[in-house]
């Protein structure tokens, strides 16, 4: 998802991008992603080979956190748990100027609880995208218990900079997107756990008798059962209600390995 944001502020905002990931590996392979949608955006005519190589030229790299120092906006987009996040906001804290603004792209932990990492929880806000974030139009704002007014405008700003709808939202487990789309994906799971339909039968109904552009258990795969797991025991431990526990069979398949499309293999076989 990273990508996907760094590419829209790239090519939309026209503002300049620094990638970052411990990992050179990752940042490698993330400018050959940015290359490959910017040829996709070309062939498509949707951006001139112009606009394409000016957009390029707006990216930079980076595997350290310290050569953030001069970043005015920082987003990040690691993996769903809270002690990878709070570790990073911890770090970001003490390395980026004072009058940087944080976000995180979480799915679903408390911005409070980042917030509460750093000393200037006033300037951390969540920032919530939806993945491929160069289709979907939607960002959900989450200010923290502390953030200030000014923090949400500059983030709404921007993010409306970027061809988005924003929509804000209190600080409450899964905010509203997940909290609404997670327990229907779970439902689903739970439906076939039980062996009362087919993976393909589920997915046919809701897309078919509801117009989803994909059924819930095509959408597990392709979000990550991974995240769909850590997003319903974020929803679970926080809010102490059972309605949200994690359908067994989710647990099943991430303890298999088995995450959706990334890995191969989820709830179907990609292979
Ligand atoms: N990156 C960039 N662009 C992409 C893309 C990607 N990963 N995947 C698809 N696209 C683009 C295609 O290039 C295509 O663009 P054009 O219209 O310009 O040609 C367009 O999207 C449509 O793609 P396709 O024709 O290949 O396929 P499709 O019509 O089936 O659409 C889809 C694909 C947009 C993913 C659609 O199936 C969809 O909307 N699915 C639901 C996605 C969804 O619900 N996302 C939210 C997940 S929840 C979340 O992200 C939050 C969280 O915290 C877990």
């Amino acid at each position: 998802m990273g990508l996907g944001i760094a590419y829209v502020t790239a090519n939309v905002t026209k503002l300049p991008v620094v990638l970052m990931d411990i990992n050179k590996e990752q940042t490698e392979k993330g400018l050959k992603f940015i290359d490959r949608l910017l040829l996709k955006d070309v062939a498509k005519q949707k951006i001139t080979q112009e606009h394409a190589e000016e957009t390029r030229a707006r990216f930079s790299t980076t595997n350290t956190l310290e050569s953030l120092s001069d970043a005015d906006f920082l987003i990040e987009a690691a993996s769903e748990n809270l002690n990878i996040k709070s570790a990073i906001f911890r770090n970001l804290d003490t390395i980026c100027k004072p009058e940087a603004i944080l976000a995180t792209n979480t799915s679903s932990i408390s911005i409070t609880k980042i917030a509460a990492a750093t000393k200037r929880p006033e300037k951390v806000i969540g920032m919530h995208f939806m993945n491929p974030v160069p289709v979907m139009k939607l960002v959900e704002i989450i200010p923290g218990l502390a953030t200030c007014p000014e923090v949400l405008e500059t983030t709404r700003t921007l993010a409306t900079s970027m061809g988005k709808t924003c929509t804000v939202v209190k600080d409450i487990p899964g905010f509203v997107a997940n909290r609404l789309l997670m327990p229907y994906i779970n439902e689903a799971v739970m439906l076939l756990e039980c062996e009362f339909a087919s993976a393909e039968d589920i997915d046919i109904t809701m897309k078919l008798g509801t117009n989803m552009p994909m059924g819930p258990l095509t959408l597990a795969d392709f979000i990550g059962l991974d995240t769909c797991l850590a997003i319903m025991k974020v929803l679970h431990e926080n809010t102490g209600d059972s309605k949200y526990r994690p359908a067994v069979l989710l647990q099943k398949y991430v303890d298999a390995g088995w995450m959706g499309k990334k890995s191969g293999r989820g709830i179907y076989n990609y292979k």
